[in-house]
């Protein structure tokens, strides 16, 4: 489909490790359905946690005052694309703090300018060894949710289960629940463009 991306952020301080292969999975259904996508992967950059200057609601500028990491980039790449995907692995039963930094920073320059990711279409996945990944799950939905973005499902929650580098790909129901939301964010973010 033309014009039609979806940017997807891997939260894991690991490169190439179960998050995004997850996400890959998920962007793989994406482009079968002609949709563009892109793959960051934020392992080795420094994100810094917002420092609460709420100087982004005085500016109204699309920026952070924070100018010595990605995250001006990232908010133009959100504010760019029809759909985000935000995956982390499970850190303690909760994101990674590269991905709250993200969401923190992200997500409050967003709402000091006018919802600026209102109505595109939001998924969280999810990396987990055992237990924790329905928090993590949750709490990045929540972030969409309060940026009025639409959030479709899949065929369970999207999570994958695996430890060592590469061990989700053995999850069978976690990478078809991988697929089955690739086809859904795709169905709605074609509906979405048609209107
Ligand atoms: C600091 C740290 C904390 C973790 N906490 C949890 C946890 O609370 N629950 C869990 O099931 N796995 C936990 N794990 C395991 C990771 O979630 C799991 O290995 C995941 O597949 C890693 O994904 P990645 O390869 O994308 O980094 C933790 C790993 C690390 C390094």
């Amino acid at each position: 489909m033309k014009n039609v991306k979806v940017v997807a952020f891997n939260g894991s301080p690991r490169k190439d490790g179960n998050t995004a292969s997850l996400l890959r999975r998920v962007l793989k259904v994406l482009e079968e359905e002609g949709i563009e996508t892109e793959l960051i992967q934020l392992a080795g950059e420094t994100i810094h946690g917002c420092t609460a200057c709420r100087a982004c609601y005085d500016t109204k500028n699309e920026r952070c005052v924070i100018e010595d990491d990605k995250v001006n980039e990232y908010v133009q790449k959100m504010k760019t694309a029809d759909g985000i995907i935000l995956g982390s692995p499970t850190y303690f039963s909760m994101m990674t703090p590269e991905m709250k930094a993200l969401i923190d920073r992200t997500g409050y320059v967003a709402r000091a300018n006018n919802h600026l990711f209102k109505r595109k279409v939001g998924a969280a996945v999810v990396a987990v060894r055992r237990a924790g990944g329905i928090p993590t799950f949750d709490a990045i939905n929540h972030y969409f949710l309060i940026s009025q973005m639409i959030v479709p499902g899949s065929s369970y929650w999207n999570v994958g289960i695996g430890n060592k580098r590469g061990e989700v790909e053995n999850d069978e129901e976690g990478m078809k629940t991988m697929e089955d939301l690739g086809r859904n964010m795709a169905w709605l973010i074609k509906k979405l463009k048609a209107e």
